[in-house]
């Protein structure tokens, strides 16, 4: 709304200026005409001056003429004057005619045709003429008087000039030289008879005590003084104006409606525009909220452009930021492919491309890294966007951290699993139980009748010796002992006196170990036991040790540094069991990895460490790298080449060691140099149970 009435206003304040610019336009262009004008009627008014000037000055030199020729012959008579008149007369056009009037009495004229009616007129007795030729006489001066009415017909402009002769040595008036200038050829002469300039100049002439009235033109055109050109004649002066040319100057109308259709097509065009504005300016807020609304979606949102090189990011939002861990100007510019890394499934990485290639939403889950290199589940939906008639524009990925769920998920899975897990080793424990306790009867009473045979075999042999000594005294005489002897050389009772008590003795060292092995497994399967006891490490190690034998004896010697004197340690002894192992086997694996004909070492460590006793297992297998290191605690994470683990056994450990003895489980390692695992598991129970 607002707005809107910005738009009018500015509307309304542009055709103001459209409508003033143009009244100051006319303004200047209607003075301008009116200067031109002005300057052409000074130039027109210099002009006929000038030839007015040159038109008078002509004739009135006539006069000189005939006054010089007076002073040398003053009673000329009129045929010498007729000679003097004529070439005077004919150079000059537009004379009415040249005249002589001694005392005033006008004697001879030429040309005498025509202006017969003036031959004897007495000049001081004209009351017309007199008061002028007595000032003639008076000032000496020629006068000049016109234009006048001539007796002879028509209208003339008069120049008298005085003819002073000496006579005697005496100065006295002679008469009147006459000059009549014919005033129409005059006005023909110098352009005021073209009806252009008839109504524009004026002329008046000095009479009396001031200027006469206009004898040309019109008294009104002398009231601008500074348009007055003043024209100076032997005995007279002249006024001549001219005024400017009356033009109508219809631009200055014309130039103003041209500006009223200007203002008012800006008017029509503002408003246009400012509408246009307008629903830019509400195009430009509802784009600036969708903006702010993707921006503040929860979802992370990245745009690539397929248009550029390698289809990179072209806008993301806080989410998307907040998920990876980066800047805004680390991403933009980059494809996406760096949030993938080693762990990531290719599978995962080929239906994407496989999406973008095909210009087809895709969806997939897959493992991503944040900047700071911490891996985390992206539920990621790729799709194209196509735009203006169909052709692909960009790219918009919706992201969703799905880490926790996932986390839920795999512990749910890893629960059901370790569930299993346990339930089958239970029920292998139990049964391990139940054999080493069926294998213990008979071995037991192998072991017994084995020493009985070894204590009686002993016995026999004595026995028998005593019979040889026998046989060897009571000869040669009886059959019988013929028939004992050789019985006894048949039965090589020197071979068996020599062998049979090692027979004996090493079925009784297997029989014992076979007691060892089934005392450890009835000891490492501890079926059943729900609550803790306390635990000797050192024996736990000893069994576990004994049951893996098969595990590590082909790949490495076992190094047992235990530490003697430890106390016990409140544990699930099975579990406990379990841990070590697990650690075991995994020691034996990374040696076997690492590949070779030499043998590996598996050295087990045990010390008491701030009332914690800690177990160290330590193999020469190939290490773990520094990224993994982190990992190997993870549900399903392994090291191993598919197949050989689960990604399981680690996560157990550490749920036994960390939830269900409250100890602690890590791992050292140098890639290359081997692993460390370091497992410590508090006494301090026991102890505040003991105090
Ligand atoms: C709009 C869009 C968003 C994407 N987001 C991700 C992502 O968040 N994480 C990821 O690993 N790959 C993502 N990708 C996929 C990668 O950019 C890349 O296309 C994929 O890893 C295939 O890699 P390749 O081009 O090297 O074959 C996205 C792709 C597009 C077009």
């Amino acid at each position: 709304m607002r707005s809107k009435s910005l738009s009018f206003i500015a509307t309304a304040l542009a055709a103001t200026v459209v409508l003033v610019a143009a009244l100051l336009l006319a303004r200047a262009e209607s003075g301008r005409f009116q200067a031109d004008r002005e300057a052409e009627a000074i130039a027109t008014n210099a002009v006929i001056r000038a030839k007015i000037e040159k038109a008078m000055n002509a004739r009135l030199h006539v006069l000189e003429a005939l006054a010089a020729a007076i002073q040398i012959q003053p009673d000329l008579a009129q045929d010498n004057f007729e000679r003097l008149a004529r070439p005077l007369f004919t150079a000059r056009r537009g004379l009415r005619n040249v005249a002589l009037a001694p005392a005033a009495v006008v004697r001879s004229i030429y040309p005498l045709e025509g202006n017969e009616a003036a031959v004897g007129h007495d000049l001081l007795n004209d009351p017309a003429r007199r008061d002028s030729v007595l000032k003639a006489i008076e000032t000496k001066q020629a006068f000049l008087q016109g234009p006048v009415n001539l007796k002879q017909g028509g209208s003339g402009i008069i120049s008298r000039a005085p003819v002073f002769i000496t006579v005697d040595g005496t100065e006295r008036f002679w008469g009147l030289v006459v000059v009549v200038v014919d005033y129409h050829a005059l006005l023909e002469e110098v352009g005021l008879a073209a009806a252009a300039l008839q109504s524009r100049a004026s002329l008046r002439a000095v009479e009396g005590a001031g200027y006469s009235a206009p004898f040309f033109g019109d008294p009104g055109h002398f009231a601008d003084r500074s348009a007055i050109s003043e024209i100076d004649f032997p005995g007279g002066n002249w006024q001549l104006t001219v005024v400017p040319l009356a033009l109508d100057d219809d631009r200055p109308t014309a130039i103003i409606a041209v500006g009223i259709l200007l203002a008012l097509a800006v008017a029509a065009a503002g408003f246009r525009l400012f509408d246009d504005f307008h629903q830019i300016s509400v195009l430009a807020d509802r784009n600036a909220l969708l903006a702010a609304v993707i921006e503040a979606t929860p979802d992370a949102v990245s745009v690539t452009d397929p248009a550029l090189p390698d289809n990179p990011i072209v806008y993301c939002n806080a989410a998307f930021l907040a998920m990876t861990g980066y800047e805004r100007e680390e991403v933009l510019g980059r494809n996406c492919r760096f949030l993938s890394g080693v762990d990531t499934k290719p599978d995962s990485i080929a239906k994407i491309r496989s999406g973008i290639d095909g210009q087809r939403p895709a969806t997939v889950e897959l493992l991503n890294y944040r900047k700071d290199g911490m891996v985390f589940w992206n539920q990621l939906t790729v799709f194209p966007l196509f735009l203006r008639e169909g052709a692909l524009s960009h790219y918009v990925g919706f992201s969703t951290d799905t880490t926790a769920r996932k986390r839920i998920e795999t512990q749910n899975l890893w629960l059901q699993q370790s569930l299993l897990q346990t339930q089958k080793m239970e029920a292998l424990g139990s049964l391990a139980g139940g054999i080493a306790h069926e294998i213990n009867t008979p071995a037991q009473f192998v072991g017994d009748n084995l020493n009985f045979l070894k204590t009686s075999f002993q016995d026999m042999c004595r026995a028998l010796a005593a019979y040889e000594t026998l046989t060897g005294t009571i000869e040669p005489a009886a059959n019988d002992a013929a028939e004992l002897r050789s019985a006894i050389t048949q039965c090589d009772l020197e071979f068996l006196r020599a062998e049979v008590p090692g027979a004996i003795d090493q079925s009784l060292e297997g029989v014992g170990r076979i007691g060892t092995i089934v005392q450890a497994i009835k000891e490492f399967s501890h079926p059943g036991q729900k609550q803790k006891a306390p635990l000797d490490i050192n024996r736990a190690i000893n069994t576990t040790v004994t049951v893996a034998t098969n595990q590590w004896k082909y790949v490495a010697d076992v190094v047992q540094d235990l530490a003697p004197d430890l106390p016990p340690v409140p544990a699930l002894a099975g579990e406990i069991n379990q841990v070590l192992l697990n650690l075991i086997v995994n020691a034996a694996h990374a040696i076997e990895a690492r590949g070779g004909s030499d043998k590996g070492t598996i050295t087990i460590r045990s010390r008491l460490v701030d009332h914690a006793v800690e177990v160290r297992v330590s193999d020469t297998g190939t290490g773990i790298a520094a990224d993994k290191l982190r990992r190997v605690f993870d549900p399903f994470f392994t090291t191993k080449p598919p197949g050989k683990g689960t990604g399981q056994g680690l996560a157990i450990c550490q749920s036994i060691v960390v939830k269900a003895h409250g100890g602690r489980i890590w791992a050292e390692s140098s890639p290359g140099e081997g692993a460390t695992f370091v497992v410590q598991l508090p006494v301090a129970e026991l102890e505040e149970a003991a105090a």
